[in-house]
């Protein structure tokens, strides 16, 4: 992720000698997450979210999504247990 020797351009793990010692790991991981995710849930928008996201973001130490995502999950699965096998 490179950022030198402080590692400032990618803090999420920390930084530095005491920086998570499970970041590879995690990296590698999180895409599989994340289609597990997508593979067992339908996901909608909540209630009030006005059926669009919203992708304005302000500047803190990180830049983060100024409204936060609110999205629900439905289990999709469970009316098709042969894809649960
Ligand atoms: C999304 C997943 C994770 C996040 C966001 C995360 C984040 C962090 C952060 C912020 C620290 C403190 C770093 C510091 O003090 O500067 C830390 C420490 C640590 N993490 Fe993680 N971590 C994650 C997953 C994992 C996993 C999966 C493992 C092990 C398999 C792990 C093992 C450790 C260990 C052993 C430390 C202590 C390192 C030390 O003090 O030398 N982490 N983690």
């Amino acid at each position: 992720m490179g950022g030198g020797s402080s590692g400032f351009r990618y803090i999420p793990f920390g930084s530095g000698r005491r920086s998570c010692a499970g970041v590879h790991l995690t990296e590698r991981l999180m895409k599989y997450v994340l289609a597990s995710f997508l593979h067992c849930f339908e996901w909608k928008l909540a209630d009030g979210e006005g059926g669009v996201v919203d992708f304005a973001d302000e500047f803190a130490l990180l830049i983060k999504k100024k409204r936060s995502l609110i999205a629900v999950p439905t289990p999709r699965l469970l009316a098709r247990p042969e894809l649960l096998a």
